[in-house]
């Protein structure tokens, strides 16, 4: 990867870019946090983002407006900030095939389950249904169908007997920050790469 610039798109709580940002923060992570984006101003990790001094953008939809159109917008405001990797954290917001081009191999989602298993919304509850004995968190690169593209990182999280979906989702949460980083690190690092499905990773070379 050229640069590593990292734009980060949310639009609920942010806990995801926090903890990237605390990786940037106490260098695990080498990178800077160019932007942040959300579809909604409302979103909570929006000011928290902006009171660490992180730049934020705003990318609401309109009424009559198609996902490409709303997707061109957000992709002008990540082009603006020189961004080299797009981090999807909680983005609610399916990204359409003209952004996945746009950013092709460069943008990465984080899900809280085991892919394929349990994608799409609600997967912690959806896990918790089906009775699994282990589900986890993914990383993976963001292909132009919903949580499918090739996996960088994946952990497992074992269901316990008394889980409920909100204990789940924290032990899942607190893997997801431990997670996400690492898998950017490896992008950032060129040490990603795709064969068809399956992102290899290649040993650093020293
Ligand atoms: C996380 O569980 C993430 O895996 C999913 O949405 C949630 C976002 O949480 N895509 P946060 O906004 O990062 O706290």
């Amino acid at each position: 990867m050229r640069g590593r610039n990292l734009g980060v798109l949310i639009s609920g709580r942010g806990s995801n870019m926090l903890a990237l940002h605390d990786a940037i923060a106490d260098r695990r992570l080498r990178a800077r946090m160019a932007v942040v984006v959300s579809n909604k101003a409302s979103a909570p990790g929006l000011a928290l983002a902006a009171a660490r001094g992180i730049p934020t953008a705003v990318v609401e939809s309109r009424k009559g407006q198609s996902r490409d159109e709303h997707d061109a917008r957000v992709g002008a405001v990540l082009e603006e900030a020189g961004i080299d990797l797009v981090c999807l954290a909680g983005y609610m917001r399916i990204v359409g095939a003209s952004f996945v081009r746009r950013f092709q191999g460069r943008i990465l989602n984080i899900h809280p389950s085991l892919l394929p298993s349990f994608p799409g919304l609600d997967a912690q509850k959806a896990a918790l249904e089906h009775g699994v004995r282990v589900t986890g968190c993914t990383v993976h690169l963001v292909d132009e169908e919903v949580d499918h593209g090739p996996i960088v990182l994946q952990s497992a999280v074992e269901v316990g007997a008394d889980d409920d979906v909100e204990s789940l989702s924290s032990r899942i949460l607190e893997r997801e920050h431990d997670l996400y980083w690492r898998a950017v690190a490896l992008v950032l690092d060129g040490r990603v790469r795709v064969e068809g499905r399956r992102a290899r990773i290649v040993p650093t070379t020293a």
